[in-house]
């Protein structure tokens, strides 16, 4: 295992839109593994493929719920309501804003073993999920932002 280097705005491969993963092998199972190290190295509370400079449909989650997710070729399937909380990402440091997400969702991915997984998410874990997504296609959340938290607000917290 190993801690990856994570990629940060500006670089292009977090712009790229990735590729399927077609291939459920030991190789993907390391990735996967080096994907969750790094994720916990920086404290993050998810990570996708593009930034660690891996431009295919793989996401990890570790949303503090008690279950980790390692996700291969997810896609929103259902989508219901919308709400507004704060995001920041391991790619954008030291940055904060306010997103709108949808409240619940339900995604379809495949496992490590190419085995369909069905996630119903709603709260933090939809937020995470939806915000993960959206590096598999090349987007970051300030893309989306609202609201930037000044620093003052940030201190507080
Ligand atoms: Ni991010």
């Amino acid at each position: 295992m190993a801690i990856r280097i994570v990629r940060e705005k500006g670089d292009p491969v977090l712009r790229e839109h990735t590729a399927t993963v077609k291939r459920f092998d030991e190789t993907l199972a390391r990735l996967v593994e080096d994907m969750f190290e790094t994720m916990y190295h920086y404290n993050g509370v998810g990570l996708a493929a593009p930034q660690i400079a891996i431009p295919k449909s793989i996401i990890v989650l570790d949303a503090g719920d008690g279950e980790r997710y390692a996700l291969i070729n997810p896609k929103i399937v259902l989508a219901e309501g919308h709400e507004v909380g704060v995001e920041g990402c391991l790619s954008v440091p030291g940055v904060y804003g306010e997103v709108e997400r949808y409240s619940q969702i339900r995604v379809h991915a495949q496992d490590l073993k190419g085995e369909l997984l069905e996630i119903e998410a709603t709260e933090f874990l939809a937020r995470v999920l939806q915000h993960e997504l959206d590096h598999l296609q090349g987007v970051l959340f300030v893309d989306k932002v609202i609201r930037y938290l000044p620093e003052e607000e940030l201190a507080d917290e």
